[in-house]
């Protein structure tokens, strides 16, 4: 059987090590940190993720998986070897690419085997051809060292289930050698019905930055639909909910709230702006500044209607209790999170802010050090003059509002995410909020649309002054300004 290497355990590396190991594979993780390798090999799991701490410890303690620092003993030890270094933003966006190109010097020179390495990390179009010139600069004599591109598509929250499960995979490959490799490895999920994808190397990594610029556009686009049924008292989810029954379109990702954040979405939107650029083809892709533009803007309006609440932008006073600070629910990821980068705004404008999240807090302490947080949700509405809906953890959506509105000061929430359902806040006096969303009691007279027997009555000016029932039930929602 195949051994393989895991490269950089971080965490897409990690998760991928154990999942190697599950589908049977003896499996050698290797991170240059020393304390993130002895983490891993006593069975710790580093960051939250559902599924992944008992699917690790297992295999650790069955022998299969196992971690250290040595490129050498991997290089010695491994037929397959991943490379899952991360690859952040550097200069304009672009993204950095020294750790792969530090992962391979450090292993290639000590190959002691034919062997196939295999990018996993997200990269611009262009580097596995770069990395294959390398490789073939470091490879010892005698030596056959295959390069291929396997982009990964897991989702935080949905790891463990993504990599043993993954919805397709994608071979980018150059020889039947790299191919036959990468279906022994992936046999199972194969067999279990993943669909393959045999493609190139350049169209393996931009199947990647294309599949996660076009999340982004999709969620961009329906948060600027957002934006305009603000204006004008249309409702976003029932618009989102009425595309997504067109099965072209589809309902996921049509999310309207506060926007994309994360490790991914966004620095591979910018990374993919900035080798469009290169390429010189930058106006191809003009369209994805847009698209940044108005996931920043998400966060801004919140920013400006809290301080519009508290007495405005120049001397706002007052408290504010937030509710998240990951960068979506079932993790503990901080990196570009809207919801921390509200409260840090909100912080810098010289409001008082606590902040709680059931998972997030310590990653958010090490970044936001500045911030108050809170160890339940009722502590951080404590005294509260607006309450934040940040990240949209479950727990937020069973949430007491009657027993909340005794612990707060000013009863105004804004749910951001747009996932609460506003009834039991109403119910309990609050002045909810939502954005780009109807939000109205349900208990509301609805208003039954008059069916007249031809012919239609004439409507006189007269008429069209008086308030129609529509205009009167507009005056009644709450809506944010
Ligand atoms: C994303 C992709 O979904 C994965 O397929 C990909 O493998 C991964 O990036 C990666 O490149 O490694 P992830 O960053 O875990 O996964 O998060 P998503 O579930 O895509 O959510 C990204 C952001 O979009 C979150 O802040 C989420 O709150 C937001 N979002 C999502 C919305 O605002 N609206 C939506 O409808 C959906």
């Amino acid at each position: 059987m195949l051994r393989i290497s895991v490269i950089g355990t971080g965490y897409l590396g990690a998760t991928h090590a154990a999942g190697m190991a599950e589908l049977g594979f003896e499996v050698l993780g290797v991170d240059n940190n020393p304390a993130k390798a002895a983490s891993l090999s006593a069975g710790r799991v580093p960051f939250h993720e559902p599924g992944l701490p008992e699917l690790l410890a297992g295999h650790v303690a069955d022998g299969r998986l196992r971690f250290g620092t040595s490129l050498v003993e991997a290089a010695e030890f491994a037929d397959v070897h991943f490379l899952c270094v991360g690859t952040p933003p550097g200069v304009n966006g672009a993204a950095d690419l020294s750790q792969l190109y530090s992962a391979l010097d450090g292993l290639v020179p000590h190959l002691t085997r034919n062997c196939l390495i295999v990018g996993k990390s997200t990269v611009p179009v262009g580097t596995a051809e770069a990395l294959t010139s390398r490789i073939a600069e470091l490879a010892p004599d005698g030596i056959s060292v295959d390069l291929a591109w396997n982009p990964e598509f897991l989702r935080e929250g949905h790891a463990v289930y993504d990599t043993l499960r993954p919805n397709r995979l994608v071979f980018g490959v150059t020889t039947p050698d790299a191919e036959w490799a990468l279906r022994q490895v992936y046999a199972t999920p194969i067999a279990a019905g993943s669909p393959v994808v045999i493609t190139n190397l350049p169209t393996a990594e931009l199947i990647k930055v294309s599949a996660n610029a076009f999340l982004a556009t999709k969620i961009s686009f329906i948060n600027a639909m957002a934006e305009l049924c603000d204006l004008t008292g249309a409702d976003v989810t029932l618009l989102a909910d009425a595309l997504g029954h067109d099965d072209r379109i589809g309902r996921k990702f049509l999310g309207a709230g506060l926007g994309y954040g994360g490790g991914c979405l966004p620095k591979d939107v910018r990374a993919l702006i900035a080798r469009a650029t290169e390429l010189g083809a930058g106006e191809s892709v003009e369209f994805l500044r847009d698209i940044d533009a108005v996931n920043l803007r998400r966060r801004e309006r919140v920013v400006r209607e809290t301080l519009g609440l508290l007495g405005g932008a120049l001397r706002p006073s007052g408290r504010v209790g937030i509710l998240g600070a990951a960068f979506k629910p079932l993790s503990d990821d901080v990196r570009d999170s809207p919801a921390l980068d509200v409260a840090v705004q909100l912080h810098a404008a010289g409001v008082d802010v606590t902040v709680f999240d059931p998972a997030a807090t310590g990653p958010a302490r090490a970044v936001a050090p500045q911030l108050v947080f809170a160890a339940t949700a009722a502590a951080a509405l404590h005294e509260a003059d607006v309450v934040l809906h940040l990240t949209e953890w479950r727990e937020f959506q069973e949430l007491d509002p009657a027993f909340l509105r005794t612990v707060v000061r000013g009863r105004v929430i804004i749910d951001a995410r747009n996932t609460l359902d506003p009834e039991p806040w109403l119910a309990a006096g609050w002045d909810f909020r939502a954005l780009g969303r109807l939000v109205e009691p349900r208990t509301a007279p609805r208003v039954v649309p008059v069916v007249t027997p031809y012919p239609t009555p004439s409507v006189t000016a007269r008429d069209l002054a008086a308030p129609s029932p529509l205009t009167r039930l507009r005056a009644r929602v709450r809506r944010t300004a």
